[in-house]
């Protein structure tokens, strides 16, 4: 493949030792930012800083990046702080597979030594400064992101292997990105969240739990107190609100941050749930999510789950799935999770809560909840939901020849 894998992360975190590395096993061509920086200004790094200050290195970094981006195939180290630029981080989309390399500070500064050519360190206090850099930073390396590396236990041989593994398995089919594009409908509480989270870790996809989003906005406008039936100033909420979600090591789920702040458990609320149907109704709310769905969507190598995802969200999806499951069952797998979130339930409140959302859903001019003609129906109503994750992932996993 003609991509280009691009490692980001903080100082000390082996960018240019791991490059290297990946360049030597690969053949790719190894290209140091830091380097054609010096280069450029004819003077290292700490010297830049000393004469000219850090804006000018920030210039000199932006200036060369521009000039790399018709780079093909090859393994381009960067500067900590390159993300810190909103036109950097499209540019490092851009120029291919973005690989952040993630340690905590402690870790980090074990691994920088007393390294005198860290400018950004040369003052006292090198943990705290690290700490706070890191603290600023990890949102956008995350938002930059395709591959995020915890490198505090890997070797540098591990890690160099973890980065090829992952640029054989996008290899091939994937460069039609809807090859690697698993949508997943259903009603509510048909167990389609759980499965999409579990499919995603089983594939090393991404999940984008969709629901979350009305979620997200319904949550938001009931702490400012706007009327959940005034659609313009919802619309307008939709439209400004930063929705992200973060992945977690091992099988913890995503969790979600809007507007920065961890909202995850919040938005599960019952009271939250029944007042996001009415929200999901209107149309220019669905736009605005709808939008930013796609977007997620087309990186690639995810699996979304909501209502309309086969259908309006991304209908050139190859896979689609149509969950279902009995009402008795659906209710007991709601009452279940509402109980172990801590939430009281109410067996006929929540009852009826789903009939009624089930309604919403399907009735809705836009976005309503209806099956994808090309969609495998799963009904999970007797199977345990491991059976279920194992026949969608073995589908997918089998016909992209992943592992
Ligand atoms: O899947 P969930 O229960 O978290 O969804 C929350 C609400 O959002 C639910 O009322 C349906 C709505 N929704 C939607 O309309 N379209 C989606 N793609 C996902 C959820």
């Amino acid at each position: 493949m003609d991509k280009n894998v691009v490692l980001i992360g903080m100082m000390g975190s082996g960018k240019t030792t791991i490059g290297r590395e990946l360049s030597r096993k690969t053949g790719m061509e190894f290209i140091d930012l830091d380097e054609l920086i010096e280069r450029r200004a004819a003077m290292s790094i700490p010297e830049i800083f000393q004469t000219m200050g850090e804006a000018y290195f920030r210039q000199l970094e932006s200036e060369v990046l521009e000039e790399i981006m018709s780079a093909r195939h090859a393994v381009i180290a960067t500067g900590g702080g390159v993300v810190l630029s909103a036109e950097n981080r499209q540019r490092l989309r851009e120029l291919g597979l973005v690989v952040w390399l993630d340690a905590p500070a402690d870790v980090l500064l074990e691994r920088i030594g007393d390294d005198p050519n860290r400018p950004l360190l040369s003052r006292s206090q090198p943990l705290k400064k690290l700490t706070q850099l890191l603290h600023e930073r990890r949102d956008l390396y995350a938002e930059t992101s395709d591959i995020h590396l915890d490198t505090t236990e890997l070797t540098k041989d591990e890690i160099v292997e973890r980065i090829i593994e992952e640029l054989e398995k996008r290899s091939a089919d994937e460069d039609d990105v809807f090859n690697t594009i698993v949508a997943i409908d259903g009603p509510v509480a048909s167990g389609k969240s759980s499965l999409a989270k579990k499919v995603a870790k089983r594939l090393g996809f991404f999940h984008i739990d969709t629901g979350a989003m009305y979620r997200c906005v319904t949550y938001e406008a009931m702490r400012r107190g706007i009327p959940l039936d005034d659609a313009e100033a919802l619309i307008e909420l939709a439209h400004s609100l930063d929705i992200r979600y973060e992945e977690q090591p091992g099988e913890a789920p995503n969790r979600v941050f809007l507007n920065g702040e961890d909202v995850t458990e919040q938005i599960r609320a019952p009271e939250v749930s029944r007042n996001t149907s009415p929200v999901a109704d209107i149309p220019g709310v669905r736009t605005e999510l709808v939008r930013l769905q796609r977007q997620m969507a087309l990186r690639g190598r995810c699996v979304l789950d909501g209502r309309d995802i086969g259908t309006v969200v991304v209908p050139e999806a190859r896979w689609k799935f149509y969950v279902v499951a009995s009402l008795d069952e659906r209710v007991r797998r709601r009452m279940l999770q509402h109980q172990q979130e801590g939430h009281a339930v109410d067996i006929r409140q929540l009852r009826e809560d789903i009939i009624e959302r089930d309604r919403r859903d399907r009735i809705r001019t836009h976005g309503a909840l209806r099956l994808a003609p090309t969609a495998t129906i799963l009904d999970t109503t007797d199977i345990p939901l491991e059976e279920a994750v194992e026949i969608v992932a073995s589908i997918v996993a089998g016909a992209l020849a992943l592992k």
